[in-house]
């Protein structure tokens, strides 16, 4: 075996049942918390008809569906088995034993796996702030091949602005590749986010990333993109697996595209949802930080109430994240799910709060505000 790889830690996700309950609450993947739409279930029988058949290698359909949608050329698009393969393919086509590939300092986490199969290693800059441009600049080596930026940042929801992406390409040697991992983009509603896109269109050294798993609802179909130049588009297609995106995801995929004022509320409902759940978490003395995504970072100010939270939560029918793996160990992840969900919640974590409190033998007043 390679001895870089003997330490490889199976990735975490998010738990999906809890013991002795019929129906849970999951809240704990930043997937869209609505059952798929008819739609896309007519998409995915349609699909199962040509499962004897190995799926279309190009994905011919799906890129056609996003050239049209987004107006990028055929040929500087792929899609993945989730951006996840993207990743990893990105990451083998960049990273070799001993370089170095940048990322944020609570950068999503599954840029770690990638990477560590290279026997490349991971830098994540230090800095007070979630997202430092000057900070990561200043990790830069000789040894640096790849940067890793997810925008906003999975786990915490903070964002850079497009001049701050501009400032880290102009700040990176021309042969490091910056990948811009846009995977929630659809929920982002600060004028000054942007996706990437126009940094891919001027640059050849800067691809974007994004997803059907998070805002289209397809998370279990396992559909990725990516937009970057079609040299580096030709070199993924090379390694990739072939077929690696089923034909059921394919169509599921493309009915989610041409349907999309199905979804014309989500983003809205998100920030609405995701502005009470703050004023709620705030008024029971926890810490929330901004998020342009449709997740909630929480700051229970100890890893041993998280972690009792986490498990009354659950009790309650409510799975959420536990960020330990991600060093923010005093926090947990908050999905934000369907209205319906987020009442539950706000019924819910007082609850857990004061059980946990009462569990570790703190009083609820000894948080810090
Ligand atoms: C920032 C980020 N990038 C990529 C992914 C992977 O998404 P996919 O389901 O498309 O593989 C996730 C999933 O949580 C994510 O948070």
């Amino acid at each position: 075996m390679k001895k870089y790889l003997t330490d490889m830690k199976i990735y975490a996700v998010g738990e999906a049942s809890v013991a002795g309950q019929q129906t849970v609450i999951n809240l704990a993947s930043n997937e869209n918390t609505m059952p798929p739409a008819t739609h896309i279930l007519a998409a995915l029988t349609k699909g199962a008809q040509e499962l004897n058949r190995y799926a279309d290698n190009t994905c011919g359909m799906v890129i056609k569906a996003l050239s049209a949608a987004y107006d990028m050329p055929q040929e500087n698009l792929i899609c993945g088995n989730g951006s996840a393969e993207l990743i990893f393919l990105l990451a083998t086509a960049y990273a070799a034993e001993a370089d170095e590939v940048i990322i944020w300092k609570h950068g999503y986490l599954l840029y770690e796996t990638a990477v560590r199969r290279t026997g490349a290693i991971v830098v994540r800059p230090q800095s007070a702030a979630f997202v430092d441009c000057d900070a990561l600049l200043r990790a830069v080596t000789d040894k640096t091949r790849l940067v890793f930026l997810d925008n906003p940042n999975n786990p915490t929801g903070a964002y850079i602005t497009e001049p701050e992406l501009r400032q880290i390409r102009a700040g990176l040697r021309n042969d490091i590749l910056l990948v811009i991992d846009s995977a929630y983009a659809e929920y982002t509603v600060a004028e000054n986010y942007a996706d990437g896109a126009a940094l891919v269109k001027e640059f050849d050294n800067v691809c974007m990333l994004r997803s059907f798993s998070k805002y289209y609802g397809l998370a279990g179909a396992r559909v990725g993109w990516m937009y970057g130049p079609r040299e580096i588009v030709a070199l993924l297609r090379a390694i990739q697996q072939p077929a690696s995106v089923s034909t059921v995801a394919q169509y599921a995929a493309v009915a989610a595209l041409e349907n999309r004022e199905y979804l014309a509320d989500l983003r809205q409902n998100n920030l609405r949802l995701r502005n009470q759940f703050r004023e709620e978490a705030s008024a029971l003395g926890l810490k929330t930080y901004p998020s342009e995504a449709n997740f909630v970072l929480v700051n229970f100010f100890s890893e041993t109430i998280a972690r009792a939270v986490f498990n009354e939560l659950k009790n309650h029918g409510i799975i959420v994240r536990p960020m330990t793996a991600y060093h923010l160990g005093n926090c947990l992840r908050f999905t934000i799910g369907t209205a319906a969900e987020m009442r539950a919640l706000k019924i819910a974590l007082p609850l857990a709060l004061t059980e946990a409190c009462a569990i570790i033998g703190k009083s609820m007043e000894s948080l810090p505000i």
